[in-house]
């Protein structure tokens, strides 16, 4: 029995580390899926950067971190700064999280945040940050829309966009290109190689520094003479069935 334990305990702390790689693990999903838990991995490019964009009345400021706390206020993943006063108000916590992918976006959802004092039936802020595929290498954050005129569900739109969620394309490359490139890399180091030789080991000069040249040579005087030979044979063939034909007539 101690002893079995003595073996699995490493083995559930080995596995809690193996966990604790991923940053977005600190995402706490509202409710527990392995799809929106893929969502979230998906992200983990985009931990441990914060991004900052002006909101539409200029006065304030939204703060976004993938995952992580934000103006060192504890949970918060997007807040609202508001420039003058320097008042924080949290918008959403990372630990009450929804993830939802499509085939080149995420859609994330931090909810939970303070409440309205007198919209929106004084309901917890939300913020839906909508991450899309960019192939920009710069993260462009912006707000879309501060939904707070309504009775109840009330949310702030944000755009991220991101080369992190974009489908990864799979290999073009059949398996003759393959073939060919093989082939290609096996001539040029037998050319390279064989050249080296020829100059440095056997002292060659000129075209006689090419590999094997008096073997290569040779082939090429055959072809060239069977080429010529092929070329006069066709032309004859063909001049000789035109007459026959003729004569027919
Ligand atoms: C990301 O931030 C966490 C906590 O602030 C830190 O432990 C970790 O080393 C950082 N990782 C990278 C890759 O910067
Ligand atoms: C959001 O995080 C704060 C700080 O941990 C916490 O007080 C608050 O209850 C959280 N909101 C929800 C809905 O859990």
């Amino acid at each position: 029995m101690l002893l079995s334990l003595r073996i699995i305990t490493p083995l559930f702390a080995l596995l809690a580390g193996v966990q604790a790689a991923f940053i977005t693990d600190n995402c706490k999903l509202i409710s527990h899926s392995d799809s929106e838990q893929n969502a979230l991995h998906l992200l983990e490019p985009l931990t441990n950067q914060t991004f900052t964009t002006e909101g539409k009345e200029q006065d304030y400021s939204y703060i976004f971190q993938v995952c992580g706390d934000v103006a060192g206020m504890k949970d918060a993943g997007l807040v609202q700064k508001e420039k003058k006063g320097e008042k924080l108000v949290r918008i959403g916590n990372y630990t009450n999280t929804r993830a939802v992918r499509g085939s080149d976006w995420v859609l994330l959802f931090y909810e939970g945040g303070e409440k309205y004092d007198r919209h929106c039936s004084h309901e917890a802020r939300k913020a839906m940050i909508m991450i899309s595929c960019s192939t920009s290498t710069k993260n462009e954050f912006s707000v879309v829309l501060e939904e707070n005129q309504k009775e109840e569900g009330c949310y702030y739109l944000f755009e991220l966009d991101s080369s992190a969620v974009c489908p990864v394309i799979p290999s073009k490359l059949s398996a003759g290109s393959i073939f060919l490139i093989i082939v290609f890399c096996c001539l040029a180091v037998y050319l390279t190689g064989g050249f080296l030789y020829q100059r440095l080991v056997v002292g060659a000069k000129g075209v006689e520094q090419f590999p094997n040249y008096s073997f290569w040579s040779e082939i090429g005087n055959l072809s060239a003479v069977s080429i010529i030979t092929y070329i006069f044979v066709s032309i004859y063939l063909h001049f000789w069935s035109f007459f026959s034909f003729m004569k027919q007539i």
